[in-house]
């Protein structure tokens, strides 16, 4: 189910002397926002009808670029928390034109009664918000830039977003997320993948990078430690090329920094028109014995039969894109000596032949500080093949930042 969006236009009486959009305007354009949001929902008076009021306590706007009559403005409302008797919502405001981030603002509501006293959100409004919100597995659907992002959130912290590779989704991340208490663990489907949207239009790493910064605006995040797995590290490096601010912590699992190989690039062409003729189905089958360990191949197929169907269930345009999102990407070789000031950890498993060790050796002895960690007995997917030595060796680094 897709998190409601409102648009609306910006009018010229909203306007100060110099035409943009003033502050008394912004706010009433976010709660114009809310209402419409609930009249195509639970209706406007889900709260009345129960007897409560929203009473808002605490406002938090953040101002990003002027708008001016005409806009079209995009509202998104997320539910960032709910309590017994207040919850927060989360608005971002871009203009539908060029997508850019106008505003952004947190709301904290407490509900009241007549006489002023804090009683229970009402039932109503809380299973209408939480269907968004906490859909199987906590997924929110959050859509950025038009497309329609599944992005699963677990614990309180210093943010941590996971960035699975291809052709896989963020549930590869299902046992770390689980465990690593003391993180705020947002894991999304990169577009394309797992349950996000897959529209057809042309990938690139810039553009899986722009809708991870997107995401984080939608969900109030300033910084993370990036932990990016294979082709989720590519997309890690275009990230920190065009945010490295946000960026506190890079964690580069199974992956490489290096640009695609004439004959690799080839081969990317040659899986997609596999990819459109047979399927996703006929690209698992070829991926799947690189993707794990022998021993996890041949003594473990509950996991193989995990992998295989994530595989399968990727959508061809997603598989498409990624190939030529890879294909197209370029070197980050000359990035790695660059990140002295961002703390780094490499991890590879023992046996990942498509990213071997000593590739993530190198990777590592090229980032100053870095640090690296071999995974025994998993391939290309520590998280899912040796889980818990994968999240033991996260919490190790994550709790070593501070
Ligand atoms: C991945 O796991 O994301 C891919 O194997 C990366 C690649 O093919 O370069």
């Amino acid at each position: 189910m897709s998190t409601p969006e409102i648009d609306l236009v910006v009018y010229p009486d909203e306007c100060d002397a110099f035409g943009h959009l003033n502050q008394a305007s912004f706010l009433s354009l976010f709660e114009r926002a809310r209402w419409e949001m609930l009249r195509g929902g639970p209706g406007m008076d889900v709260f009345t009808r129960s007897g409560a009021w929203p009473a808002l306590r605490k406002t938090v706007i953040d101002y990003r670029a002027a708008a001016f009559p005409g806009d079209v403005l995009r509202f998104q409302q997320v539910l960032t928390h709910h309590g017994r008797t207040s919850f927060t919502m989360r608005q971002t405001a871009r203009r539908v034109q060029d997508d850019t981030l106008i505003a952004s603002a947190e709301f904290v509501f407490v509900c009241i009664d007549r006489d002023g006293r804090p009683i229970p959100v009402p039932q109503e409004f809380s299973e209408y918000m939480n269907a968004r919100r906490d859909s199987p597995g906590n997924v929110q659907r959050i859509t950025v830039h038009g497309v329609n992002l599944a992005v699963e959130e677990r614990g309180e912290g210093p943010a941590v977003l996971f960035v699975h590779g291809y052709p896989l989704d963020r549930t590869i991340w299902r046992e770390q997320i689980g465990a690593l208490e003391g993180f705020r663990c947002i894991a999304i489907d990169l577009r394309g993948m797992g349950q996000s949207d897959s529209p057809d239009l042309g990938y690139s790493m810039a553009t899986y990078a722009t809708d991870l910064a997107a995401l984080l605006d939608v969900l109030g995040v300033d910084d993370v430690v990036l932990c990016g797995l294979s082709m989720g590290g590519y997309v890690a490096f275009e990230f920190l090329r065009q945010w490295r601010s946000r960026v506190r912590g890079l964690v580069l699992m199974d992956s490489r920094a290096d640009a695609d190989a004439p004959e690799v690039r080839r081969a990317r062409d040659a899986a997609a028109a596999t990819a459109r003729e047979r399927g996703a189905g006929a690209i698992a089958d070829a991926m799947l014995p690189k993707m794990l360990a022998p021993a996890t191949l041949s003594r473990r197929p509950d996991v193989a039969e995990r992998v295989r169907a994530l595989m399968a269930s990727t959508p061809v345009s997603g598989i498409v894109g990624a190939l030529a999102a890879m294909r197209d990407r370029e070197e980050s070789e000359s990035l790695l000596p660059t990140l002295a000031g961002v703390p780094t950890l490499v991890v590879v498993g023992e046996a990942d032949t498509l990213t071997p060790p000593a590739q993530a050796r190198a990777m590592a002895a090229a980032i100053p500080g870095a640090r690296l960690a071999v995974i025994p007995g998993a391939g290309h997917l520590p998280p899912v093949e040796q889980p818990e030595a994968t999240t033991a060796s996260l919490r190790e680094f994550l709790t070593s930042l501070g």
